[in-house]
């Protein structure tokens, strides 16, 4: 036991021997592998040791980076806050110059930019100069990340106290009163100064999603698509561009729906698309679709909820119909942080909501009442995963 009466770290990862009797072979080799991981004797052998060298230094790494994540997202927010990466899109600058542009000192400057580099975010080229990183380049393409990072803040502020928000507690603001549709009675009732705030954030992230699911779903054979919660029209503005033939509508809270008909008009593409406002939860969705899509919407939902939305896309639907639901996924192969741990909490911050398995959407699919679900491969899993849904 530690002073403070709690039990000491190495209580709590390992099994005494007399447990380990108990349990199967699989629990009996995690007790013994955690007794070992546990144990500083064996963390310095390993360490020094060559052929487990490497595997003992990377689990370090990963373990600081674990500790360190926060700072690392703060440096990230503070080059996204001072537009750096814009800075550099025509070419390295000096750090001089840099500062100047900050409105920093040049050892501040340096500072920032040392740990940017550190972060792969920033390149230094020698002479005092500094150019695009590889990671600061390909965020530079995705005006949505940097959207992504912005809002951050509020995501932050509200895990303050992660085993709070595990009991319930929820700071009042924060990421609840930003999704103000995971908090409202009314829904239907929210005007565009709480919605436009999350609904531009969405059609600013839009892109990294839209191309790789119509890359994975040709609706050449479609005739007309429903996007259900379909924010301010920007996966639909993408289908347009994509499928010239396709009739379009949209349905969303009447503030968003009121977004979307004005891009539509916008974009000219107002004669084949249409915008409905309602609230999913109380107003029957337009008929005469025979696809829908239900983007980034089911992992928003408890688990009652997000049977009603998808009960409610089958009774839109004719014979013959498909569903594409997209969205991030719990247990994603390579991605399972992001799942679990990220949305896990981010929609716990949000009030509403789980990240699911592709078997648990499928089985929710399938008591909705579709016929047969599959599951179609996306480029990038991590960000989004589809599941069509068929009615026979
Ligand atoms: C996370 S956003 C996704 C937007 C869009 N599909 C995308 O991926 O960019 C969820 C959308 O569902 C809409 N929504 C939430 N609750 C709703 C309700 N009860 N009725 C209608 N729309 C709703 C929101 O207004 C929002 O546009």
């Amino acid at each position: 036991m530690s002073p403070a009466g709690r039990p000491a770290p190495a209580e709590v990862a390992v099994l005494t021997p007399s447990a380990d009797r108990r349990l199967g072979l699989g629990a009996r080799w995690l007790a013994l592998r955690n007794r070992l991981l546990a144990s500083p004797g064996f963390q310095r052998w390993a360490s020094a040791f060559p052929l487990t060298r490497p595997i003992a230094r990377r689990r370090a790494r990963e373990l600081f980076d674990l500790c360190a994540g926060f700072v690392y997202s703060q440096i990230l927010y503070a080059c996204i806050d001072a537009r750096l990466f814009e800075r550099l899109a025509d070419g390295p600058r000096r750090l001089d110059h840099l500062a100047a542009d900050l409105g920093l000192t040049e050892a501040a400057a340096s500072r920032l930019l040392k740990a940017a580099a550190s972060l792969r975010l920033v390149e230094p080229i020698g002479q005092g100069r500094y150019a695009l990183g590889e990671l600061g380049a390909a965020l530079l393409g995705n005006g949505g990340i940097s959207e992504m990072v912005r809002h951050h803040r509020m995501l932050y502020r509200d895990l303050d106290d992660p085993m709070a928000l595990l009991r319930g507690e929820r700071p009042q603001g924060g990421l609840g009163a930003y999704w103000a549709y995971a908090e409202s009675a009314r829904p239907g009732d929210l005007d565009q100064t709480h919605t436009t705030g999350y609904t531009d954030l969405m059609a600013a992230s839009q892109g990294l999603l839209s191309g790789d699911l119509l890359d994975a779903y040709p609706l050449r054979d479609r005739r007309c698509l429903l996007d259900i919660g379909g924010g301010n029209g920007a996966f639909l503005a993408a289908v347009a561009a994509r499928w010239p033939h396709l009739q379009l509508k949209l349905f969303d809270l009447p503030s968003v729906a009121e977004q979307a008909r004005q891009r539509f008009a916008r974009e000219a593409i107002a004669p084949r698309a249409q915008a409905f406002g309602g609230d999913l939860f109380h107003d029957p969705l337009p008929e005469g679709a025979d696809c829908g899509s239900l983007v980034r919407v089911i992992h928003d939902h408890d688990d009652d909820p997000a049977l009603a939305i998808l009960k409610a896309a089958r009774r839109a639907l004719p014979s013959g119909g498909v569903l594409l639901l997209g969205e991030p996924m719990s247990g994603t192969p390579g991605a399972e942080p992001i799942g679990d741990a990220y949305f896990g909490f981010y929609l716990l911050a949000m009030g509403s909501g789980r990240p699911r398995t592709a078997e648990e959407l499928t089985a929710m699919l399938r008591e909705a009442g579709f016929d047969r679900v599959r599951e179609v491969p996306t480029r990038r899993p991590l960000l989004t995963r589809l599941l069509v849904a068929y009615v026979n």
